[in-house]
C-alpha cells in the first residue's frame, strides 16, 4: 500500500507501505506510485518526499514477481511505464532513505531528483546475486550520477554499502547527523524548494532531466531555451522587484 500525506506549502509525502516484505516493490506499489505522482501534477502540487516505512527504504523489487516474470512482460508490462513515468514527474522528488534501500529501491532513488539519508541507510544492487540485473535503471541512471567504475563496482559485487560511502559517492547527496530525523531534514529542503518560483523550478527539472538524456551542446541549447521562456514572467518581475524591496517574493507561478 502507499499512505499519502498531504504537507503544508503544497509538499507531499508518499510512504511505501508494505513493512511485511521489508517495502518491496510490486507492480501495485509501482503503479499506485507513479499514478499518485501524476494526481499530484495535476494538483499543482510544488515537492514530493518518497520515503519507505518503519525504517527501510524499499528492498527492491518484489522477487516473488520477479520468478514469475517473462521476457515479454519484462518488455511491456505495467512496471514499465510506472517506471517511466515515476523518471518523468515534473515535480522534484527527494527520496529519504532509511534502512534498506536495494535493487528496485536504488531505482526509485535514481528516480527522484536527490536523496538524503540517515545512519541506518544500506543500500545496493544485489540483483547480480539473483541471477539478474538492473532493468529499472541500476546501469543507466547509476553511472551518470556517480560515474561508470563506481556504478559498475555496485552492480557487479551486488555488495550493500554503508551511508557514508554512499554520501562520499553521491548516492545520497546529503546524511544527516547520527539521532537526527531525516524526514525533517527532507521536510526541511522541501520548503525552501516550495518557496521558489514554481514554473522556473518546473523548467530547471525538464532541464536537468535533459542533462541526462543528449549531449553537452544539445543541453545547453535546451537550458538556454528555457531560461528564456523564464524572462518574461510574472515571478521574474516579481523576484527581481522583491530582491530591491528587500522583500520576500510572492510568487504566483505565472
Ligand atoms: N521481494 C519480496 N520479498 C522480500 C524482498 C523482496 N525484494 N525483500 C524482503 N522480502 C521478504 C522476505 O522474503 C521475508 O518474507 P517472509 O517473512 O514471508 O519470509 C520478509 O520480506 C522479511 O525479510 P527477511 O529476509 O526475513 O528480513 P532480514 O532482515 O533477514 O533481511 C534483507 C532483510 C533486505 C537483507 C533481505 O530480505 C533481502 O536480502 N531481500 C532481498 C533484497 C534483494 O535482493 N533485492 C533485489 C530484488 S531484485
Amino acid at each position: 500500500m502507499l499512505l499519502h500525506n498531504n504537507l503544508d506549502g503544497g509538499i507531499h509525502q508518499l510512504i511505501i507501505d508494505r513493512t511485511d516484505k521489508k517495502n518491496a516493490l510490486n507492480t501495485k506499489l509501482l503503479v499506485q506510485t507513479a499514478d499518485c505522482l501524476d494526481d499530484l501534477v495535476a494538483q499543482k502540487a510544488r515537492v514530493v518526499i518518497i520515503a519507505g516505512n518503519e525504517g527501510n527504504f524499499a528492498a527492491g523489487a518484489d522477487i516473488d514477481e520477479i520468478a514469475e516474470l517473462t521476457p515479454q512482460q519484462a518488455l511491456l508490462d505495467a512496471r514499465v511505464d510506472a517506471w517511466r513515468r515515476i523518471r518523468h514527474c515534473p515535480i522534484p522528488l527527494i527520496a529519504c532513505v532509511q534502512g534498506y534501500c536495494l535493487g528496485g529501491g536504488v531505482e526509485l532513488l535514481l528516480s527522484c531528483d536527490f536523496a538524503i539519508g540517515d545512519e541506518t541507510a544500506k543500500i545496493g544492487l544485489p540483483e547480480v546475486t539473483l541471477g539478474i540485473m538492473p532493468g529499472a535503471g541500476g546501469t543507466q541512471l547509476l553511472p551518470r550520477l556517480i560515474g561508470k567504475a563506481r556504478a559498475a563496482q555496485m552492480v557487479f559485487s551486488g555488495q550493500i554499502y554503508d551511508a557514508k560511502k554512499m554520501a562520499d559517492w553521491g548516492v545520497l547527496a546529503d546524511i544527516v547527523g547520527e539521532g537526527e530525523d531525516v524526514f525533517a531534514a527532507c521536510h526541511k529542503i522541501a520548503k525552501k524548494i516550495a518557496r521558489n518560483a514554481p514554473f522556473a523550478i518546473y523548467q530547471a527539472k525538464q532541464s536537468l532531466l535533459q542533462s541526462q538524456q543528449v549531449g553537452q551542446e544539445d543541453g545547453m541549447k535546451f537550458e538556454r531555451q528555457v531560461f528564456s521562456l523564464l524572462s518574461s514572467t510574472q515571478d521574474k518581475k516579481e523576484g527581481i522587484s522583491a530582491f530591491k524591496e528587500k522583500r520576500h517574493a510572492k510568487f504566483q507561478g505565472q
